[in-house]
């Protein structure tokens, strides 16, 4: 097992946007000012890994939005663990680039674009030699503090992302899957804590859907031979968050008190996707240091 720790700096003056996880609520004004404020602790964060182990041999997988974040991470993760991967998004330019360093291929996609998928799909089968796996993590957050804040526009961008335009790649998925009458497949869902507790913002009421949907489709699915699961992230380093994996990851939010890594998420990827995990299917698995918890000694 490897373990490396990063140092993280004392946090400065935030003026980071509200997170796409959840927002972490305004500070009370002080009754009276403090004469210097108090630093914040410097936090080292430990992370592991499995042992590398050609866990994902033989897998070949799609993952939406692979070209950075969350996804690129995954990609990265599942290289390693000898699978077959095709990063999908946008920005073809940045792709390639991508692609190149990862030793993995590419496709461009828009989520929007929900009649190129049938097509998008069998190429990708093609380039890969027989897909098995669909990781939905593309997605995008407005960061809208409350429902007075939500335009149409706004609305649509992210309901037709994150929840139509993984619904409708699933289906084309299962599709091919189907067709071909291959087993042993895999669908994970990039969730969010934030579906798992009520909103009033379309990026919760996206996850909240696409949450309902891992369940209903993991046993739609039992007679294929396809499990479908998901991870539901806290707060992590990303261009979505405004947090640098390599910068300050002070977040008073956590348990913590850090933004949680990418290479987090994509280690509890790693093994979903794995057979190590053959029995889990319909799970919602929340990397948040069990934040969405509920318990009733913590109400105020
Ligand atoms: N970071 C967090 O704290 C956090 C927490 C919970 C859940 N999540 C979820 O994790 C997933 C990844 O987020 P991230 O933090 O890595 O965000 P990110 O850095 O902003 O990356 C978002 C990715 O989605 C792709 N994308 C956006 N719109 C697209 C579209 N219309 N068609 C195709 N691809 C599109 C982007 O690629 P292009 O720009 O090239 O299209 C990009 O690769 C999202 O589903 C997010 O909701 C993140």
């Amino acid at each position: 097992m490897r373990i490396f720790g990063i140092r993280i700096g004392k946090k400065k003056k935030d003026t980071k946007p509200a997170p796409a996880a959840a927002p972490v609520p305004a500070a009370k004004p002080a009754a009276k000012p403090a004469a210097k404020p108090a630093p914040n602790p410097v936090i080292t964060a430990k992370i592991s890994y499995l042992n590398p182990s050609n866990k994902l041999e033989g897998k070949k997988i799609i993952i939406t939005g692979g070209g950075r974040g969350l996804g690129y991470s995954m990609a990265k993760r599942f290289v390693e663990e000898g699978a077959s991967v095709l990063i999908a998004g946008r920005n073809a330019e940045m792709l390639a680039e991508k692609a190149a360093e990862l030793g993995c291929l590419y496709l461009p996609i828009d989520l929007q674009d929900v009649s190129s998928f049938p097509e998008f799909i069998q190429k990708a089968e093609e380039m890969l030699g027989g897909v098995t796996c669909l990781v939905n993590n593309a997605g995008v957050s407005m960061h809208e503090p409350h429902i007075r804040a939500v335009t149409p526009e706004g609305f649509d961008a992210q309901i037709n992302t994150n929840l139509r335009g993984s619904y409708f790649l699933t289906q084309a998925f299962i599709k091919l899957m189907e067709g071909k009458k291959r087993r042993d497949g895999h669908i994970l869902f990039i969730s969010s804590e934030r579906g798992l507790f009520v909103d009033d913002i379309p990026y919760g009421l996206t996850k909240a859907a696409m949450n309902s949907l891992v369940q209903g489709l993991a046993v739609r699915m039992l007679p294929s031979g396809i499990r479908v699961n998901a991870i539901a992230p806290g707060i992590t380093a990303s261009d979505m968050t405004g947090f640098s994996a390599d910068g300050n990851l002070f977040c008073g939010y956590n348990a913590s008190k850090r933004v949680f890594l990418p290479e987090e998420v994509s280690e509890t990827a790693c093994f979903l996707l794995s057979d190590c995990s053959r029995c889990i299917t319909g799970q919602i698995v929340a990397c948040d240091e069990g934040r969405a918890i509920n318990p009733h000694w913590r109400r105020p």
